[in-house]
């Protein structure tokens, strides 16, 4: 098993021939069209979205447009996604787990907002812990330090996750760390950061980070785009 990082908050889960991808922002991204990083080129089984807001849609129709894509979302996402030309559409709901080929999914509590860029509400925002062959991911969407973390941490202990450490919009890589130590998880993979400059980080911000995990015995991985990593 693997995982690639897609840009911004884009994951893409390679789990024994299956391709799970999370929140691709790509065609908008200037880092991705920079390393001529295309939104066709990447391989999805399934898509699953966190939220309404652009920077986790904006691709998505073109994903699931494609008759091998299965879109899993919260139900106002899914029927979005639906009127956009979707041809296979799991609409879940906080709680709820499916099962999938590779696994299952299970959607989690956010705290943010959720509204599609056209205005209607995108319900619900939420994060997704996958599992497949005994690995556990937790992509926690664009949210808050929150206290079902610790609920995360008692039930499910996540192998990776993927947290957002942007700051303004969601939380920063300090309340990162407090979220790392309340889902029990030992490997972070830092998302939302950089893309615009209200979420950038400074390097010295980010070192400090770094070294605050490496003290507690965690590690917090700042990818590259594109960047593959074995899970
Ligand atoms: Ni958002
Ligand atoms: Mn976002």
């Amino acid at each position: 098993m693997e995982f690639t990082f897609l840009g911004h908050a884009g994951i893409a889960l390679h789990l024994g021939g299956h391709h799970v991808v999370i929140d691709p922002f790509i065609t908008p991204n200037p880092a991705a069209q920079q390393l001529g990083l295309r939104a066709d080129a990447v391989e999805a089984n399934d898509l699953l979205i966190t939220h309404g807001h652009e920077d986790h849609v904006a691709d998505a129709p073109s994903f699931a447009e494609r008759k091998e894509v299965t879109c899993i979302a919260n139900y106002e996402v899914a029927l979005w996604l639906k009127s956009k030309g979707a041809n296979n559409v799991i609409p879940m709901n906080h709680g709820g787990v499916i099962t999938r080929p590779y696994g299952t999914v299970r959607m989690v509590n956010a705290v943010h907002s959720s509204t599609l860029p056209d205005g209607t509400s995108g319900g619900h925002p939420a994060g997704f812990i996958v599992e497949s062959n005994g690995m556990r991911f937790y992509h926690a969407g664009d949210t808050a330090l929150h206290m079902d973390m610790e609920l995360i941490g008692r039930l499910w202990k996540p192998d990776w996750a993927f947290l957002p450490v942007g700051d303004c919009y969601t939380m920063g890589p300090e309340d990162a760390l407090e979220a790392a130590k309340m889902i029990q998880c030992d490997r972070i993979v830092a998302i939302h950061h950089n893309t615009f400059p209200p979420i950038a980080l400074s390097d010295d911000r980010k070192n400090r980070a770094v070294a605050a995990f490496a003290e507690i015995g965690k590690q917090l991985i700042f990818p590259h785009l594109g960047q593959q990593i074995a899970a």
